[in-house]
């Protein structure tokens, strides 16, 4: 599990501005939801909440305007990548349905970068690069 919560870098460049810059928001969310609790997960837990709606929406329009792009474009491999969307909304819901319950932790924000950003964004996200940089 990641340490730390990456900054974004432009080495992390999936080729186009808006899904650059929506990455790097996603990114600053998970910074600030994971600075709210510290390490005996106590501190502003109803701001904790407030952040991972926040996450949970950004998160949304993230994924919808990626397909879209990617729909626009004719990327041959949109099904498979909006399954894995469809997986990283799920493992959100749950944490989001355990912060309700009074589990709320950092961990949870770990969790869901291991899921989005490292399996996710590093993997299957730069997959379409090269596609869209040759349109
Ligand atoms: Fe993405
Ligand atoms: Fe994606």
């Amino acid at each position: 599990m990641l340490e730390k919560i990456p900054q974004w870098d432009p080495c992390y460049s999936v080729g186009n501005e808006l899904l650059d810059r929506q990455h790097r928001d996603l990114l600053s969310i998970c910074a600030k939801a994971a600075d709210v609790l510290d390490e005996n997960h106590t501190g502003d837990k109803s701001q904790f909440h407030v952040i991972l709606n926040d996450l949970y929406a950004t998160v949304l329009l993230h994924f919808s305007t990626e397909e879209e792009i990617l729909r626009q474009n004719g990327y041959p491999k949109l099904a498979e990548h909006a399954h894995e969307h469809e997986l990283c909304k799920e493992w959100l819901v749950e944490i989001l349905v355990n912060a309700t319950l009074g589990e709320a932790s950092n961990e949870a924000v770990h969790t869901f970068l291991d899921c989005w950003w490292t399996q996710h964004v590093l993997e299957t996200d730069m997959e379409y690069k090269e596609y869209l940089l040759d349109r």
